[in-house]
């Protein structure tokens, strides 16, 4: 399958492996979750983005563990639990039992995000943070040794289906060049208004995963836009542009 292939070595990169692309279940038809998400798998989606929202650091409000509970007994495709909520702390085992295997935090959200990300690794999860457009990627320099990934918002969080902010594929090339530059194992994650036309871009730019919400569910066939954007990251992986 073209997702598994080896990316092209470049520079100092030495941690980085084949692109994944994690399709985002906010835009799912909920009446028919299971066989999407069976659908999507098959077609080559290597990871799941679940976008937990609480109504109060997000205006939306989305699923909790029940959800995630129900999502795990469909799928072995890792889930990847963005938590857009307050009080995440209070949460983090509720998740990693309900079947997270990475659960991504915003820092704006939490007093000691050090012992959060601790609390998520104890649980044997991959931690991650995640970053809104608004929050400084060198923020992260200090903490990118406790981290396993980066979600870099390429939206404002709440909201599936809105406009990419061009923008954020600087702060991708930026937190590239820092990772590699100490040679860390942690990924890059872009989320947000990635589509068709600017995935490619987005891996170019740094991202070793590319979450899509609208762009693969609201597409006539999911399954085959999800190759369609593949295809794309292909291209960017083995061309580098
Ligand atoms: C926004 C969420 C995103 C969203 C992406 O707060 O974190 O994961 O579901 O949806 P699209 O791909 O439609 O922008
Ligand atoms: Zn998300």
């Amino acid at each position: 399958m073209p997702q598994t292939e080896p990316r092209r070595p470049s520079g100092n990169d030495a941690f980085r492996g084949a692109t994944r692309l994690a399709p985002s279940i906010l835009s799912a038809d909920f009446s028919r979750l299971r066989e999407q998400i069976v659908g999507l798998e098959r077609a080559g989606a290597k990871q799941l983005h679940l976008d937990v929202m609480d109504g109060h650091y997000v205006e939306n409000l989305t699923f909790g563990p029940l959800v995630v509970d129900a999502i795990r007994r469909i799928t072995r495709l890792p889930l990847d639990v963005h938590l857009q909520i307050e009080n995440a702390d209070r949460w983090i085992d509720v998740f990693c039992d309900a079947g997270a295997d990475m659960i991504a935090v915003h820092p704006e959200t939490l007093h000691h995000l050090d012992r959060t990300l601790h609390g998520i690794r104890d649980n044997g999860k991959k931690a991650g943070v995640a970053l809104a457009p608004s929050t400084p990627i060198r923020a992260m320099q200090e903490l990118l040794r406790n981290l396993d990934y980066v979600i870099v918002m390429s939206v404002h969080p709440g909201f599936a289906g809105q406009d990419f902010i061009p923008g954020s594929l600087a702060r991708v090339e930026r937190l590239r060049s820092m990772i590699s530059r100490d040679a860390l194992p942690v990924e890059i994650e872009i989320d947000g208004g990635i589509n068709i036309g600017n995935v490619r871009e987005a891996v170019t730019a740094g991202a070793d995963v590319v979450v899509a919400g609208s762009a693969i569910f609201d597409a006539d066939d999911p399954a085959e836009r999800l190759r369609a954007m593949l295809e794309e990251m292909l291209e960017a992986e083995t061309t580098g542009t």
